[in-house]
C-alpha cells in the first residue's frame, strides 16, 4: 500500500472515529456509533499492516492478531453487564503496557535522529513510558478492586499528597537526567527508575480510592490510556494513533469532568488520587430522624398510580441492586396501556457507573423516547401527579440545593418533591452512597413504600393487572 493510500485511509478512519463518539453520545445512535468504530478500526489496522512501515513478517502480525482477537471475543461474549467496568479496566491496562513496551523498544532501537529532534524523541519516549506505566498499574489495581480480588476500602497513607508530590518531582528530575545521559548513549537507568516510580504512583493513586468511586477512576484511566496511545503515536510517528489517542484522552477527561460536576467533586482532587474518600469517611451526623415519615401500602399506591395522568419514574442504585428493571418495564407498559403518560428521569450519576440506569432500562427494553435526562425533566415536576423513586436517594436529596453545609451541597438533583406526590421505594431509612439523610422522606407529600424494590413492584404489578 502506497504512503498516499495509507494517509487517505487514516483520514477516513479518523472521520469514522469522530462519528463513533458522536453516535455513542445518544443511546439510540450508540449501535451505529459502534459500527462506525469497528469499520474505522478495520481500516486503520489494514492500512497500518499493509502500509510501507511493515514490509515483512506479516504472518507474525496475523497470528498475534488472531490470538488477541480470539481472547477479546471470548471475554466480550462472557462478560456480564455488571462486570463491564472490570473488563474496561483490564483493557486499559493493556494500552498502558503497550505504551511502555513501545517506549522501551524505541529507546533501544536507533531512531536515526540528531540534535533537537533526537531530544524531542527522547522526551516523547519518556512521557509515553510514564503515562503508560501509570495507566498500567492503576488499571490493574482498579481491576482488582472492581472484581473483589483487592479490598474496596481506600488505603490512605499519612502524607499521601506529599508522597505524590515527591514522586512527581523525582520524575521531572529523572527526565532531565535521562535526556542528559542519552546524549552519551546511556539513559536506561533513569528510564527504569522512572518506570518503577510511575508504577508505584498508579498503584498508590487507585489504592487510595474507595470502592464506590471506582467508576470515576475508570473514566479517568480511560483518559490516561488515550494519552498513552497518543504518546505512542508520537514515538512511532503515527498520525492516526496521535489523533485517536487524543480523542480517547479528551473524551475520557470530559466524562470524568461531567461525573465530578454531577457529584459535586473537585476534578483536580480526582486527578490527584484519593477522590471520594472524604464522603465515606465523614460520619453522616445528619442521619438523625428529621420528622415523621408517611408510609404507604400497595393498594393505595396502586390507586394513586391508576388515578394519575403524569407519572415520573426515578431509578437509582437500589433498582440495580434489586434487579427490578424488568418489573419496572412491565408496570410502565401496563400504565401506558391505560393512557397514563409514564416517563423516566435519569440523573447523570444515578447508580454506580456512567449510564448505569440507561443500560438497565435498555436491557429491560424500555423505549428510549420515554427516558429523559435530568435537565430535560427537572422543570416538569410541578405538572407530575406522582413521582416513583425506585431505590434512589442522593440524586433526589433536596438538601443538595437547600443546605450549604451538606456534603452533597451544590450537586444538581431531580426536584421530585415539586410533584403532587412522591412515593419512595426503599428497604429502610438507611442513607445512600453519600451517607446523608434525605429530607425528602419527611416531606408531607412524600410516601415511603418500604421493601425490596423488585418485590414491592411485583406486588403493585399484580394489583394493576
Ligand atoms: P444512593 O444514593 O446510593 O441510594 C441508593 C438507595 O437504594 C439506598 O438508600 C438504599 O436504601 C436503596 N436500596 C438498596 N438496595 C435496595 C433494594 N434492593 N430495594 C430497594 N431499595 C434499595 O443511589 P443513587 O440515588 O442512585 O445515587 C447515586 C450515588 O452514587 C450518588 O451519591 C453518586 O454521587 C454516587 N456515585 C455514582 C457514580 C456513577 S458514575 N453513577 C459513581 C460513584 C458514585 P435502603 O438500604 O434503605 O434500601
Amino acid at each position: 500500500m502506497s504512503e498516499g493510500l495509507v494517509t487517505v485511509s487514516y483520514i477516513g478512519a479518523t472521520i469514522l472515529f469522530i462519528l463513533t463518539l458522536g453516535g455513542l453520545s445518544d443511546q439510540e445512535t450508540a449501535r451505529k456509533g459502534n459500527i462506525y468504530g469497528m469499520i474505522g478500526m478495520t481500516i486503520a489496522i489494514l492500512a497500518t499492516v499493509f502500509g510501507p512501515e511493515v514490509s515483512s513478517n506479516f504472518h507474525i502480525i496475523i497470528i498475534t492478531m488472531l490470538i488477541g482477537g480470539s481472547i477479546g471475543m471470548v471475554l466480550a461474549r462472557k462478560v456480564q453487564m455488571t462486570q463491564m467496568p472490570e473488563l474496561v479496566a483490564i483493557l486499559h491496562s493493556l494500552v498502558g503496557f503497550a505504551a511502555v513496551l513501545v517506549g522501551y523498544v524505541n529507546f533501544v532501537g536507533d531512531s536515526g535522529l540528531m540534535g533537537v529532534e533526537k531530544t524531542i524523541h527522547e522526551v516523547e519516549i519518556y512521557i509515553g513510558v510514564l503515562i503508560g506505566a501509570v495507566t498500567f498499574s492503576g488499571s490493574v489495581i482498579a481491576f482488582g478492586k472492581l472484581s473483589g480480588k483487592i479490598g474496596g476500602s481506600p488505603m490512605l497513607i499519612p502524607g499521601r499528597h506529599w508522597f505524590n508530590l515527591i514522586l512527581l518531582i523525582a520524575s521531572i528530575w529523572l527526565c532531565i537526567e535521562f535526556v542528559h545521559q542519552a546524549e552519551t548513549g546511556g539513559g536506561m537507568t533513569p528510564l527504569i527508575i522512572m518506570t518503577i516510580i510511575a508504577l508505584t504512583f498508579g498503584i498508590h493513586m487507585v489504592m487510595a480510592i474507595g470502592g464506590a468511586d471506582m467508576p470515576v477512576v475508570i473514566s479517568m484511566l480511560n483518559s490516561y490510556s488515550g494519552w498513552a496511545a497518543a504518546a505512542t503515536g508520537f514515538m512511532l510517528n503515527n498520525d492516526l494513533l496521535i489523533v485517536v489517542g487524543a480523542l480517547v484522552g479528551s473524551s475520557g477527561a470530559i466524562l470524568s469532568y461531567i461525573m465530578c460536576r454531577a457529584m459535586n467533586r473537585k476534578f483536580i482532587a480526582v486527578i490527584a488520587g484519593g477522590f471520594g474518600t472524604e464522603p465515606a469517611a465523614v460520619p453522616s451526623g445528619d442521619d438523625e430522624i428529621q420528622g415523621e415519615v408517611n408510609p404507604i401500602e400497595t393498594e393505595e399506591f396502586t390507586d394513586l398510580l391508576l388515578d394519575a395522568k403524569e407519572v415520573m419514574i426515578i431509578p437509582g442504585y437500589g433498582m440495580a441492586v434489586a434487579q427490578a428493571q424488568h418489573t419496572v418495564f412491565e408496570m410502565t407498559k401496563k400504565l401506558r396501556e391505560k393512557g397514563i403518560n409514564v416517563r423516566f428521569g435519569i440523573h447523570p450519576v444515578a447508580g454506580r457507573m456512567p449510564g448505569h440506569m440507561n443500560v438497565l432500562l435498555a436491557e429491560a427494553r424500555v423505549p428510549y423516547d420515554i427516558v429523559f435526562e435530568m435537565d430535560e425533566v427537572n422543570e416538569d415536576f410541578p405538572n407530575v401527579d406522582i413521582t416513583v423513586v425506585i431505590g434512589a436517594n442522593d440524586i433526589v436529596n433536596p438538601s443538595a440545593l437547600e443546605d450549604p453545609s451538606s456534603p452533597i451541597a451544590g450537586m444538581p438533583v431531580l426536584e421530585c418533591w415539586k410533584s403532587t406526590t412522591t412515593v419512595v421505594l426503599k428497604r429502610s431509612m438507611a442513607t445512600g452512597y453519600a451517607g446523608v439523610q434525605n429530607p425528602l422522606f419527611f416531606k408531607d407529600n412524600t410516601r415511603m413504600y418500604f421493601g425490596d424494590a423488585k418485590e414491592s413492584l411485583d406486588a403493585v404489578l399484580k394489583q394493576i393487572s
